[in-house]
């Protein structure tokens, strides 16, 4: 299957609407994903969430807006109707988690509580976030900001809202030319709607990159250039989207507690569901398309691409095949392909040619690749040498073996075959004459904040955020876990800039993101440290978790690492890569990355890791532009 170019359904000549205006609904659908039935040979449908307006679609409607910079309006304006009827969850929900119906009448801002509420009685609380997005915060698709069908249920939070709720959501378009993706953000069930459909991708445009031919940059346009979310689910035989949810689903034991154990159900008082540590699907899916392949002229073409996967790191490759193989065994003939990443979340960067990128759950990146670099007839394989497990790895020549791909074939991503002619539309892109990056001027404050790896009140791994002490690290107990809904610790200033130190005392990469701004990796460095015992987290409904309580020792490496050659862009994501936390011999060590960023809007935001499974289970905290 063709997955759709994206651009197409804007505008059959691909420009962007003038109309700021949208109105998106969001409902049940069924689409064909390419699977079939071996029996019959028919095709499957696949019953899924998404976004439109006359009719609903997984991935969304793609929203494209010129910035106010180059002629647009001020702002876009999308109204999202919840119309998610449903009397049940597509997938099983998880309700010891806290989430929107968990949410007790005094933690509340009206005093509701929300435990009287149900998906049977009152339909599936939304809140899409515009990821990215310089939005105001009642805007930002703040989790506890949801609300049911019709908005008979709405958010605790909406209360401290002047006007309080509306569904017409307003978006800044005074930002220069990037990649947003919108994605539904509701308290505990993140995971669950975005696994469902609930995710498309938004473009603003100015007056350098027009996405239109002849564009001042040369960019690769329309329908030269291509937009592909790419996400891994799993299937049942009837076509239906797959979810493990009890412990002992089929692959998944290993992954409840990621320690091979099986939780005893008298440990869930509200009964089975259980969420897990982090979620690999066996299917690689392309705005909807499982394992596509799209023709494409021998020329450069431009490539927006977004990590929608729960938890999946990709290491992408572009490796061409011979002509007329057809045989996926034989896809990994060749070496990688190069290519130039020419920008990242938030627009244009500093270009540089790779043959592999990195690519973490919700990032984009932006690449441009020559297509007439092999043969005519040939097939170019997007590949993926990402495994499916928790990404430990560093940027360097240990990126894969560990994580190995199995016989899952998550180890491709889709197919490109160089079978068009080329047209006569010019093909002139030249990296040599796009900008670098800038960075974010100015001086800056220096804030810490910390990555755990925890347990929950049931002993279930737990990822949790939490704050470091400033000044003298070489003490003990230097290191705060934090849980959702305590008090809020991170206040940065209204138009200040901050550097965030983020140090992973975890065994895994973390995507971390942080709402409204975009920031610029500096640089990562590695530390040692001691757990000197363990600390009480404070979850949801009085109960108690735990995490490590962490010691300094010294840092070293004392040169710290520059970013990476593809992070070398306005960023929105940071890979928080991690250290060795169980060394054979020594002290465990952590990685500390460091991103400055300018806080222009104030309000409440959040900040947390894009493994939704994470995000979901407490990684994920708010701060409070003051
Ligand atoms: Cu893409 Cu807060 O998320
Ligand atoms: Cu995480």
């Amino acid at each position: 299957l063709d997955p759709t170019f994206l651009f197409k359904d804007l505008n059959s000549d691909g420009r962007p609407s003038k109309l700021p205006n949208f109105n998106i609904r969001l409902s049940e659908t069924e689409q064909q994903t390419g699977l079939i039935n071996l029996k019959n040979r028919k095709k499957l449908w696949t019953r899924v969430w998404g976004y439109g307006n006359k009719t609903v679609s997984w991935p969304g409607q793609t929203i494209q807006v010129v910035s106010s910079s180059a002629g647009g309006a001020d702002e876009t304006i999308v109204r999202w109707r919840n119309e998610l009827l449903s009397r049940q969850h597509l997938l099983p929900l998880d309700t010891n988690l806290h989430w929107c119906y968990s949410l007790h009448g005094e933690h509340s801002a009206n005093g509701v509580d929300y435990r009287n509420f149900s998906i049977k009685e009152n339909g599936v609380p939304i809140s899409t976030h515009l990821h990215g997005g310089n939005s105001d915060f009642q805007f930002d698709g703040n989790p506890e900001f949801f609300y049911s069908p019709y908005a008979k249920v709405t958010g605790p939070q909406w209360d401290f809202v002047d006007g309080g709720f509306t569904d017409r959501f307003r978006y800044n378009n005074d930002v220069p030319a990037n990649h947003l993706w919108y994605h539904d953000h509701a308290l505990g069930i993140t995971r669950l709607n975005v696994y469902a459909g609930l995710a498309g991708q938004y473009f603003v445009r100015d007056e350098f990159d027009t996405g239109q031919a002849n564009n001042p940059l040369n960019l690769p346009a329309y329908p030269y250039e291509l937009a592909y979310l790419i996400q891994d689910r799993m299937f049942t035989e009837t076509g239906a989207l797959f979810y493990p949810a009890f412990p002992g689903d089929p692959a998944y034991a290993d992954f409840i507690t990621g320690e091979g154990a099986i939780l005893p159900p008298e440990l869930f008082p509200n009964g089975g569901p259980t969420a897990l540590a982090e979620f690999f699907g066996d299917h690689i899916v392309v705005n909807g398309k499982i394992w596509p392949k799209a023709n494409v002229e021998p020329r450069h073409y431009r490539m927006r691409l977004v990590n929608g996967c729960d938890s999946r790191f990709m290491v992408l490759q572009f490796v061409a095949v011979a002509p007329q193989v057809t045989d996926p065994k034989h896809s990994s003939a060749g070496a990688p392909l190069p290519f130039w990443v020419i920008g990242s979340d938030q627009g244009l960067g500093t270009p540089r040619q790779t043959d592999t990128l990195v690519f973490e759950p919700g990032g984009r990146y932006d690449v441009v690749i020559d297509f007439s670099q092999v043969p005519a007839g040939s097939r170019v394989i997007m590949k993926n040498l990402g495994g499916d497990t928790p990404f430990g790895g560093t940027f360097g020549d240990d990126l894969a073996p560990e994580d190995l791909f199995d016989d899952r074939q998550t180890d491709r991503v889709m197919a490109f075959d160089v079978v068009k002619p080329k047209s006569g539309v010019p093909d002139n892109f030249n990296p040599g004459s796009l900008p670098s990056y800038a960075g974010v001027s100015g001086g800056a404050s220096t804030r810490r904040v910390a990555l755990f790896e925890g347990m929950d009140q049931f002993g279930r791994l737990q990822p949790l955020l939490g704050t470091v002490k400033d000044g003298n690290l070489n003490t003990t107990n230097v290191a705060t876990a934090y849980a959702w809904f305590q008090s809020t610790t991170e206040t940065p200033a209204a138009d200040s800039t901050e550097i965030w130190e983020i140090y992973n005392f975890t065994a895994d990469a973390h995507p971390i993101h942080l709402h409204l701004v975009n920031f610029e990796i500096l640089d990562r460095q590695v530390f040692e440290y001691q757990v000197t015992g363990s600390q009480m987290t404070h979850q949801h409904d009085g109960m108690t978790g735990e995490a490590p309580e962490i010691s300094f020792v010294k840092k070293f490496s004392p040169a710290p690492v520059g970013p990476e050659y593809f992070e070398a862009a306005p960023r929105d994501m940071v890979m928080a890569l991690p250290g060795n936390p169980e060394p054979e011999s020594g002290n465990p060590t952590g990685q500390m990355v460091r991103i400055k960023a300018h806080f222009n809007k104030s309000g409440q935001y959040v900040w947390h890791c894009h493994i939704l499974s994470h995000e979901d289970h407490e990684m994920m905290r708010i701060f409070q532009v003051v």
